[in-house]
């Protein structure tokens, strides 16, 4: 650090690096990490300044993280700004509603179609990519212009994943000759309902139709998939994943060799940051949180929190409850509801045993505390890459996209958990309307059995801590997740260098 008094400013290369997320939560907090990564990649002889670029109705999302990020601390927060394009006007969507967990559930397709439209939210974002001008690209995946953009500006551009290596790779697995073709040819029930990954290293991992994404299950968008999203990948500089090597070895290396992209970063957990893990809480219900969790023994309480953007029914949420009632667990659960109020007398009942939160929750720092025994998971990446660091076995309940097939990781390939409601038990789906309500008794019996002392959690334990202490390693200086962060910083640095010529010509 102090070698950076010796070197002149003048020798000080710069690299300007635009940042544009999905209109997501869990796109947008691990592009802003990431964005908080880059620029503390630099170095005396290199600065990045990094730029999240989001719609207006999305800057309080990048604003309160990097808010709890520097909060208290020495760092440059000025090294990650914030750039801002309208969303499009789409029909169906009030003013305002810019993200997937603000939607109507009915209404989040919008939100979707409208993301990947070429003439809905393409003009808008290009104006603002060619207005600043950036060193580099790193765009999420629903953007597939960016790549032609970030070429004609004769800048790279890098496709940013914020979903696992094992989910990816199985779906682009499953998109085409599996999935799409059989289920409408196949006159053989058992082979119609279920699907096994193809050309898929590790287990065989076997997946019921009814738990595909939404859109490996329509026609179309596998069209869509094949002609325009995975050559847009195969196009792109190169592709940044959310995970680090140790943790999804076999599937990283496919990526990486696979002929897929042309080059492979994995760059996580981006949201590891030992020195944020204790901002934790930052107001009067955060800090109740955790002062509820003080009170509880250790590895006493089951904390439930199915993210940012789940739709789960009032219906699911009463069996849920009675569920949680029955088990005689105490429980930490977050319920982002705004129409469904706990049964009659229940609050009464588990009072002492069990807290419910509406609002944001303190999920680092949660799962982080002593008391914290298990996670009710809806399997999402982001919570998964949490629960991982912190050490936390799970109990899964996928809901949607490529949650249950990110569940046959944690389950079926690492073994830190188990799932919630048991194979055979009933029918579980992507869509909504298609699953069947999880029972009370099921719920009780799952969380109860869970929690017993020398039950399947404590094997999950076992393992999850290993992966724990690998995450660490691979964030920590030296780590594989680091040199991965410095390798992209370094390469699209020599890419700028090397493209610096054919910009000029193209103008
Ligand atoms: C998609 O591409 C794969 C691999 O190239 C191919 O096997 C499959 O038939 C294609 N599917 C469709 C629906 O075009
Ligand atoms: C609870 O966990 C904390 C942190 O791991 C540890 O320091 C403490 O000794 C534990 N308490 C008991 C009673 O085991």
């Amino acid at each position: 650090m102090e070698m950076a008094s010796n070197t002149t400013t003048s020798s000080t290369k710069k690299l300007r690096v635009l940042l544009v997320p999905f209109f997501a939560t869990s796109h947008i907090e691990p592009f802003t990490h990431l964005a908080i990564r880059l620029a503390a990649a630099g170095s005396p002889s290199v600065a990045v300044e990094a730029t999240v670029a989001v719609t207006p109705a999305n800057v309080p999302i990048v604003q309160s993280l990097l808010e709890r990020h520097y909060y208290g601390k020495h760092h440059d927060a000025a090294a990650v700004n914030i750039a801002t394009y309208p969303f499009p006007a789409v029909d169906g969507l009030p003013r305002g509603v810019e993200n997937l967990g603000k939607a109507a559930p009915a209404d989040s397709w919008r939100i979707d179609a409208a993301a990947f439209s070429d003439t809905l939210t393409r003009p808008a974002q290009e104006a603002l990519i060619r207005e600043q001008a950036p060193d580099a690209l790193v765009s999420d995946v629903h953007f597939v212009w960016n790549v032609r953009i970030a070429d004609d500006l004769g800048v790279p551009c890098v496709m940013f994943n914020v979903i696992g290596a094992f989910s990816l790779l199985a779906i682009r697995h499953l998109t085409g000759d599996d999935a799409s073709s059989s289920s409408s040819s196949s006159s053989d029930p058992d082979a119609a309902a279920a699907v096994v990954v193809p050309r898929f290293p590790g287990p065989p991992i076997r997946i019921p139709r009814t738990e595909l994404p939404e859109f490996l299950r329509k026609k179309g968008r596998v069209d869509f998939m094949n002609n325009t999203f995975y050559p847009a990948q195969a196009g792109c500089f190169g592709f940044a994943i959310n995970t680090y090597s140790d943790l999804e070895q076999q599937y990283s290396d496919l990526h990486m060799h696979g002929g897929y992209v042309k080059r492979a970063y994995f760059v996580g957990p981006v949201s590891l940051c030992p020195s944020s893990s204790t901002a934790g809480a930052a107001n009067s219900e955060q800090q109740h949180c955790i002062d509820w969790l003080d009170s509880k023994p250790n590895r006493s309480v089951v904390y439930l929190c199915f993210g940012s953007f789940v739709p789960v029914s009032d219906a699911q949420l009463d069996e849920l409850a009675l569920g949680l009632e029955a088990s005689g667990e105490s429980f930490l659960w977050v319920v982002r509801s705004a129409t469904w109020t706990p049964p009659a007398r229940w609050e009464e009942r588990v009072r002492n045993r069990g807290i419910i939160v509406t609002a944001w929750a303190p999920q680092t720092a949660i799962l982080g505390h002593p008391a914290v025994g298990a996670f009710v998971t809806h399997c999402g990446w982001n919570s998964v890459l949490e629960t991982v660091a912190a050490g936390v076995p799970v109990l899964t309940w996928p809901v949607v996209f490529e949650q249950f097939i990110t569940e046959r990781l944690l389950t079926e390939v690492f073994g830190i958990g188990v799932r919630l409601w048991p194979h055979g038990a009933g029918l579980r789906s992507t869509r909504h309307a298609e699953h069947e309500l999880v029972p009370a008794q099921a719920v009780a019996r799952a969380v109860k059995a869970f929690m017993r002392p020398g039950g399947p959690g404590e094997a999950a334990r076992n393992r999850v801590m290993d992966l724990a202490a690998k995450a660490h390693a691979a964030m920590a200086e030296g780590g594989s997740s680091q040199r991965d962060l410095r390798r992209l910083v370094d390469d699209l640095l020599e890419a700028r260098g090397a493209a610096g010529g054919t910009k000029l010509v193209q103008d």
